[in-house]
């Protein structure tokens, strides 16, 4: 089987959000589709080990908020490489409490939809859960965030729990060649000094040495220190 041809499936990028008890959650996912339209219902696809798995379970509802290209890498790297078991992501995000009781995402939101679960679908490692949307509502303006866009253009990598994870994204190397580029070790990201880091205002041909002492990873946020030669 050629692996290469699941890549060229094309996919969006969303923000699906939960709650247990107290807790509100959500995390990066780019496996988000309509499944029917009479009634209206969505699908989602989420990794086990996730802490929004727990919550969905937990409370059966879930948000997807669906995101514009001016979407940062701060976002993505909240909601799409760190957990939620060890920070609170929406301590520095715009968002609001659904209908369902679900949280919903709004920073740089074009749409949400809101789900309850009717059914989950046990897929090994991911469940997929089904909901019927309740309620949905466009709430900006803006080109959807598409998977592509945000691997072609803004540098994106994605974690090994996506569901799209295909094992040869994590790392690449640079023109520089391995000694002068570093890999990100929380998320993967390579910094690479022959393109800088154009969206930050660092030019290409700064070495990751001269990078300032506060710079941090552009896909999730992690500090210098957590960067390996490669
Ligand atoms: C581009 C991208 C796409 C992703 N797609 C999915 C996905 O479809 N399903 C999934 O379970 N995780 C996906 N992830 C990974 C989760 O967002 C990530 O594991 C997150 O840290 C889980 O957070 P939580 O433990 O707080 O729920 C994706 C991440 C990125 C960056």
């Amino acid at each position: 089987m050629d692996r290469n041809a699941l890549k060229s499936l094309s996919y969006g990028l969303y923000i699906v959000s939960s709650y247990k008890g107290d807790k509100l959650n959500g995390q990066i996912v780019n496996t988000a589709f309509q499944t029917t339209s009479r009634p209206p219902t969505i699908a989602v696809s989420i990794n086990k080990d996730n802490l929004t798995h727990e919550c969905i379970v937990a409370s059966k509802v879930f948000s997807v908020s669906v995101l514009s290209e001016e979407t940062g890498m701060k976002t993505i790297g909240t909601f799409g490489f760190k957990c939620g078991r060890d920070i609170d992501k929406f301590k520095e995000f715009e968002y609001r409490i659904g209908i369902t009781k679900a949280p919903i995402v709004l920073t740089t939101a074009l749409a949400f939809i809101e789900a309850e679960v009717i059914h989950r679908v046990d897929l090994g490692t991911h469940s997929l859960f089904v909901g019927n949307a309740v309620a949905a509502e466009v709430v900006g303006q803006g080109t959807p965030l598409t998977y592509d866009y945000y691997h072609r253009t803004m540098g994106g990598k994605t974690p090994e729990k996506a569901a799209t994870f295909s094992g040869s994204d994590a790392k690449t190397e640079g023109p520089h060649g391995p000694s002068s580029s570093y890999v990100c070790t929380v998320c993967g990201y390579v910094y690479n000094p022959a393109t800088g880091d154009p969206r930050r205002n660092i030019t290409p041909g700064v070495a990751f040495a001269d990078l300032p002492q506060d710079w941090t990873c552009p896909v999730c946020g992690a500090g210098k220190e957590n960067f390996e030669k490669q």
